[in-house]
């Protein structure tokens, strides 16, 4: 997608002067959203029917649009992959299949360079793994996951990291190449190599990789992005889930602490000794870095690059400063950590792919600082500047990278209610930032851009960068919406003519269409008020900003993953993750057997394709 075009914020200056001046009527109509939530009663953009709420075992859609499964867990990826057979799993034929709990989803138009229409390269992370719903016998429960057999945890392994397809439009529906050239499969056991400051860190190294640059898979791949020279980002998140033995013995306690290390759940650590971290102490070290990947060369070896910090990375998505210098933004998705972002040190090529292939190796991490006047700083985290120094245990770059969130502690960054993703909308320029839900925010730790304790709804914020320029080190800020049900959680804020069905909890996702316009996808509806996770579409801008509207709401136990458009806003792509992930649903009982409804085939996690009755872009 090209995020590079003078934005809305480039022509306007449109931060709120907070002493209530509002720089002309003009200003203010055409797009100062920072004015307040729209309190005018006009229409949205927006036209399909609002869909109703609903919590049963089946995807729905609003009405006048289709719903088509592309691809599910299980399904051949590569040429020589075996058909699903759930009774009969191998971690071999899982190496070639579709992984599991598809989340982050990217399109990169066939031919590279071309506008994208109906062929595509669709790339997809495989966030964790469901085991006592992958394989009979293994109950419910956590310490379900924990019984896995040594066979079945090597499918685990495979069924982890993501998956390249090439896919086509054809006769009206969409298909997966058979095949194709560009087919593959990550895996805890993909080959990587670890690039930037902490590559070849002492930190790094360990028995089976004494320089520190080589590493074995990639896990936790929640969401991701994409770069303007066409890679994937595939982002780690909660890494350290992965890991067993006892936190406490590790050489540096207060870092592994730090990164919530010492819980295993899945008990690999019972097989596999890098999983182990009394034996390999330093592996978790290696993990939770943004992943770059070429799709279009399938043969490339997957990079770690450190440059942009270790945390449980959620996403991590570009836009371009005035000078070509790509950024990136990222959240660290646990409570109270921090929002990021990436400068790279130079501008990035156009004119020539491969002079970018390690632009992400050298620029600047920062954390942000939102201060309660709606101005949000920047705070560079480089070691040597301010308190990164040794003599508070920062000895080089490395170290600030590898311990990124203790770096944003010392300089103050602002602790948020679990950053997801953040996304900058094309149309205004604006960055829109997903905080999921934090409960454990006690009231005397509310803040301006935190306004809530015990918020189990989450809300959005959105950033105007100083002169539209993403490259500056100062934002503004200011609130889209706070989530949860009008008139029953406090503090819930929407655009007043948002309905009884418009209201969301728990956004995680996010997607623009061409028109600006926002799709939130949630994880951790309220399923006890009859809400599915779902889809909700609202206006940016004009009278219809903030009315969330719902557009889809998924099988029970699922959330809803990847929202991304096609170019010409006519197929929109959901990755739909852990159905049947409900309390007591096993693979014997789940409590959907979406998609496939057959009685011995288990919930499968799948990746579903809409588009419009008659065709037509979503939405309008
Ligand atoms: Fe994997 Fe932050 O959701
Ligand atoms: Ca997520
Ligand atoms: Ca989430």
């Amino acid at each position: 997608m090209d995020k590079s075009q003078p934005t809305l914020a480039d022509l306007i200056d449109l931060r709120l002067d907070r002493r209530g001046l509002i720089r002309g009527a003009a200003a203010l109509a055409a797009a100062s959203p920072f004015a307040a939530v729209a309190q005018e009663a006009g229409p949205s953009s927006l036209t399909f029917k609002e869909l109703a709420h609903t919590l049963d075992d089946k995807q729905h859609v609003a009405d006048g649009y289709d719903m088509q499964v592309l691809i599910r867990w299980g399904d051949p990826v590569m040429a020589d992959a075996p058909a699903f057979n759930a009774a009969n799993q191998t971690a071999a034929a899982q190496e070639k299949q579709f992984g599991y709990n598809n989340d982050y989803l990217g399109l990169y138009p066939l031919p590279y360079g071309s506008k994208g229409a109906d062929r595509f390269l669709l790339v997809a992370n495989h966030e964790y793994v469901n085991p006592n719903l992958m394989f009979a016998g293994l109950g419910s429960g956590r310490d379900s996951n924990l019984k896995a057999s040594k066979e079945q945890a090597e499918v685990l392994m495979a069924a982890v990291g993501g998956a390249v397809i090439e896919i086509v439009h054809e006769a009206g529906a969409w298909k997966v190449v058979a095949g194709s050239k560009y087919a593959r499969r990550l895996s805890a056991n993909t080959a990587m190599e670890i690039s930037g400051p902490a590559a070849g860190h002492d930190k790094l190294k360990t028995n089976a990789d004494p320089g520190g640059r080589k590493v074995f898979g990639t896990f936790a791949n929640c969401a991701g992005g994409s770069t303007p020279w066409g890679t994937w980002l595939t982002c780690e998140e909660n890494f350290h889930t992965y890991f067993g033995g006892d936190a406490s013995k590790l050489p540096d306690v207060a870092l592994a602490k730090r990164y919530g290390l010492g819980r295993s759940a899945y008990g690999w650590d019972r097989f596999v000794d890098r999983f182990n971290t009394d034996k390999e102490p330093n592996e978790p070290n290696r993990f939770g870095w943004v992943v770059e990947i070429d799709p279009y060369e399938p043969q490339s070896v997957p990079v770690k690059r450190t440059a942009l910090g270790r945390f449980c990375h959620e996403g991590c998505t570009y836009t371009l400063a005035k000078d070509g210098r790509v950024v990136f933004y990222s959240g660290d998705d646990a409570r109270f950590e921090y929002v990021y972002k990436f400068v790279t040190a130079r501008p990035w090529n156009p004119t020539d792919r491969v002079a970018n292939k390690n632009l992400l190796d050298e620029g600047t991490l920062s954390a942000a600082r939102f201060e309660a006047d709606g101005k949000l700083t920047w705070l560079p985290l480089v070691h040597g500047q301010g308190p990164l120094t040794a003599a508070n245990g920062f000895a080089d770059q490395g170290d600030v990278v590898i311990n990124a969130r203790r770096a944003a502690d010392l300089v103050k960054a602002t602790p948020m209610d679990r950053p997801e993703d953040i996304e900058t909308n094309p149309v205004n320029g604006r960055v829109y930032v997903v905080l999921t839900n934090n409960g454990r925010r006690k009231p005397e730790q509310v803040d301006k851009a935190n306004p809530r304790a015990v918020n189990d709804h989450g809300h959005i914020l959105e950033l105007a960068p100083k002169d539209g320029d993403h490259g500056s080190a100062e934002a503004a800020w200011s609130i889209f919406l706070l989530a949860g049900k009008p008139g029953q959680d406090a503090g819930a804020r929407y655009h007043r003519a948002t309905s009884d069905q418009g209201w969301l909890s728990c956004p995680d996702n996010i997607a623009f269409d061409s028109k600006g316009r926002i799709w939130i996808v949630t994880d951790g509806a309220p399923v006890a008020a009859g809400v599915a996770d779902g889809v909700y579409g609202a206006d940016t801008m004009g009278y219809g900003r903030a009315l969330t509207r719902c557009f889809y709401q998924a099988p029970t136990g699922a959330e809803v993953c990847g929202p991304i458009f096609t170019p010409d806003d006519r197929t929109f792509f959901l990755a739909v993750q852990h159905p049947g992930e409900d309390r007591g649903s096993t693979f014997e009982k789940p409590s959907t057997r979406w998609p496939d409804f057959k009685p011995d085939v288990p919930p499968r996690p799948a990746v579903v394709a809409i588009t419009r009755k008659g065709g037509g872009p979503i939405g309008s």
